[in-house]
């Protein structure tokens, strides 16, 4: 399958369309932003990880029976996938407290939660990705309830499949990000990418973070961590 026109550009991502009207192909870039474009930034390699990393993760979420828009892996960057409208609404799950959770409500980062959480934002980068919750979401039709009722049970099910999936890594899985579309079959998939740009990843002994916190923050070794996090789950 090759690429055609290019139907849009994201922050850390191409999308082409290709010949056939239900599949397109998503280019992963070194681009990285953060604070909603304010820090601008390349991490070298970050692409041909995101995809390679993304595509693992999607495989073994398909096996424990998530649908995701996965189709086929490329090349080192590029990637086959389902065509979605994407729902514009940010899940965010929640295992252990950090970023924005811990700024808002004034708390430590690393408190472990007893149950995991979920939140949601407006995927809207104009208005800077503003919280919502189900009713707001019902309220403006960004998804039905039926919809969102998949939504939340998909996002937690994937939580428990990659939580456990890292823990034999040593890796942490703190919190994440994902995104969800509609095929041409009005099917909802898991969509966008899983990658250290969307997750925090936290080695289980030391702590050390190993995700785009450390791009976030100045904390330096970016693209090391980057690396650490293909080693472990991918052996390269
Ligand atoms: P937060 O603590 O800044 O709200 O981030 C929660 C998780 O979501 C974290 O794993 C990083 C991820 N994330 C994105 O993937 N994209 C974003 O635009 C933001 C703000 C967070
Ligand atoms: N990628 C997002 C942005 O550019 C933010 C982030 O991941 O921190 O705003």
């Amino acid at each position: 399958m090759e690429k055609k026109e290019q139907l849009y550009e994201g922050k850390a991502k191409k999308v082409y369309a290709t010949e056939d009207p239900s599949l397109v192909i998503v280019s992963y870039k070194d681009d990285a932003t953060a604070f909603n474009g304010l820090k601008k930034g390349t991490i070298a390699g970050k692409g041909v990880i995101n995809n390679k990393m993304s595509n693992f993760l999607m495989q073994i979420l398909e096996k424990e029976g998530v649908k995701t828009h996965f189709v086929e892996e490329l090349s080192d960057r590029d990637t086959l996938v389902k065509k979605v409208k994407i729902l514009p609404l940010e899940v965010i799950i929640r295992n252990i407290s950090a970023g924005s959770f811990a700024k808002h409500y004034g708390v430590a980062e690393g408190i472990v939660f007893a149950e995991p959480t979920i939140e949601f934002s407006y995927k809207n980068d104009e208005l800077g990705d503003p919280l919502l919750n189900e009713y707001h979401a019902l309220a403006l039709g960004i998804a039905t309830k039926e919809e969102i009722a998949l939504v939340k049970s998909m996002a937690f099910k994937i939580n428990e499949v990659l939580k456990a999936y890292f823990k034999k890594l040593n890796v942490t899985l703190v919190d994440f990000k994902i995104e969800f579309g509609k095929t041409v079959d009005g099917e909802i998939v898991l969509a966008d990418e899983i990658s250290p740009d969307t997750c925090r990843f936290w080695d289980s002994t030391t702590g050390e973070k190993l995700d785009k916190d450390r791009f976030r923050r100045d904390l330096g070794g970016v693209e090391d961590a980057y690396q650490e996090m293909m080693r472990r789950l991918m052996g390269n």
